[in-house]
């Protein structure tokens, strides 16, 4: 297993490009389920992801061929009757979830592997079966598969408004079943992710018939059959946000380029409020903290987009333990999403928890320590610690990491960082010690 090795308090200088988003390639990818044989689907900026591997080794599973050539996935479906999405592939990645909604409509029958729980919460999936049911799916759970079945699926209405607001891979999976439905459909609360947003521009490209995309309201008129068509995938916001905070956190000056500002609004604005200057263009964003030894404190509460995302939130959190005073942060969308503080407190922050709010103190300095990542953002939030704390901190369980940022420790050294992959050494004895020698 490999672990990033970090020496902290270099201020980050330079320009970073932003990558294909993971979060819209994956549906994206799922969508070519919906095509006929023969019929391909090629996807532009695609990153170069775990996850997204994975979702390439499902696909073949389910008959598509899947050609890299760089950043371009060419996805073409030759075999047309598979339709099991096993646990093997399904419990390393909940997105598998994606291919159930295309399967269904497609093939009239999926059956998909029950994504269990991960380390941000327990994560069910009973608004995706809730909204299949309303297209007048058949659906059970069996040897802990959804096992789905429906010849022609039929338009209805479907409301996907849950305890902690929209869901965003149950809107992707009603979406594509509800193209090759029968009739009408109009999916009430829907999540409006940038990254749904582009999986019904997609659609619509393939021969959909989806209106008021955006909004929370979606209106999709089914039709018999879609085609192939091109997309390029939007820009990473999350791995923006991410490089933001990074420059933030170490007083440095950093262009974010191949960016969105618009999916960013409320990250820039927190930014601001924390007194770091940024100069915003539509694909770029310098942000310059240049002599902003600590941030100013402010109140973070993750919500669904246009919301603070929470996929943000452990990075953001790093950034405020050296704040100047006391913030607060809540999580409305994963309560138990707090893995990283107890981390960060080994590292010197003051954070007290309760339930789904995190207080924190500002302390001057973090100290490094080797810290252990549980999820893909919790890690992501360790690095920036890392980068601004005083000596060694070492990160353990990089794999998680590797799942959604692309040579993470490459592009922070290109930007300054003393930052390096090494390997963590096999303990010799059960003693943890031992692990990071
Ligand atoms: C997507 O997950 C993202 N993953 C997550 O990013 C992100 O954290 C999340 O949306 C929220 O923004 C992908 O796009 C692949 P949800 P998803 O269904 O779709 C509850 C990352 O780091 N809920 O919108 O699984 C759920 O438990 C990942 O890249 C139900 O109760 O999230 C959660 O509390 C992590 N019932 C909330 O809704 C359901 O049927 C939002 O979940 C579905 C969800």
């Amino acid at each position: 297993m490999d672990k990033f090795v970090i020496h902290g308090g270099r201020p980050l200088k330079g320009a970073i490009r932003i990558h294909g988003s993971k979060n819209a390639a994956l549906p994206m990818m799922a969508a070519s389920l919906l095509l006929p044989r023969g019929e391909r689907l090629v996807l532009r900026n695609v990153p170069d992801l775990a996850d997204v591997r994975t979702m390439a080794k499902l696909l073949v599973e389910l008959g598509v061929h899947v050609e890299r050539g760089g950043a371009r996935l060419t996805l073409t479906v030759e075999d047309d009757r598979p339709v099991r999405a096993p646990y093997e592939i399904v419990k390393t990645m909940r997105a598998s979830i994606c291919v159930l909604g295309p399967l269904l409509a497609r093939r009239g029958e999926a059956q998909v592997s029950f994504p269990g729980g991960c380390a941000i919460g327990s994560r069910p999936v009973d608004l995706h079966l809730k909204g299949l049911a309303r297209l007048h799916a058949r659906l059970a759970v069996r040897n802990g598969y959804i096992l789905a079945r429906g010849a022609k699926l039929r338009g209805g209405t479907v409301y996907l408004g849950g305890t902690f607001g929209s869901t965003v891979t149950g809107t992707d999976n009603i979406l594509m079943a509800a193209v090759l439905a029968k009739g009408r459909t109009v999916i009430e609360h829907a999540a409006q992710e940038p990254e749904v947003q582009e999986l019904a521009h997609l659609l619509n490209h393939m021969g959909a018939r989806i209106d008021g995309i955006g909004n929370h309201r979606l209106i999709v008129h089914g039709v018999e059959r879609l085609h192939g068509a091109e997309k390029t995938v939007i820009p990473d916001r999350i791995e923006a946000g991410t490089f933001m905070a990074a420059a933030a956190i170490t007083g440095g000056d950093v262009t974010v380029e191949n960016v969105r500002a618009e999916d960013l609004t409320v990250v820039l604005e927190t930014l601001r409020q924390m007194g770091v200057r940024l100069e915003a263009g539509t694909y770029t964003v310098r942000v310059n903290a240049k002599g902003l030894r600590r941030a100013e404190p402010v109140d973070i509460t993750s919500l669904p987009y246009p919301g603070f995302p929470t996929d943000l939130q452990a990075q953001f959190m790093a950034i405020l333990t050296r704040a100047k005073g006391i913030s607060v942060v809540t999580e409305r969308i994963y309560p138990d999403r707090f893995t990283h503080a107890a981390e960060l407190s080994r590292m010197g922050a003051e954070i007290r928890k309760q339930e789904s709010t995190a207080i924190i103190h500002g302390v001057a300095k973090l100290s490094g320590a080797p810290v252990m990542a549980s999820d893909l953002r919790a890690g992501a939030g360790l690095v920036v610690a890392g980068l601004a704390a005083r000596g060694r901190t070492e990160v353990l369980r990089v794999y998680h990491i590797d799942r959604g940022y692309d040579r993470l420790e490459e592009r922070l050294s290109s930007l300054g960082a003393n930052i390096r992959r090494a390997k963590e050494i096999a303990p010799a004895s059960s003693s943890p010690a031992a692990a990071t020698a």
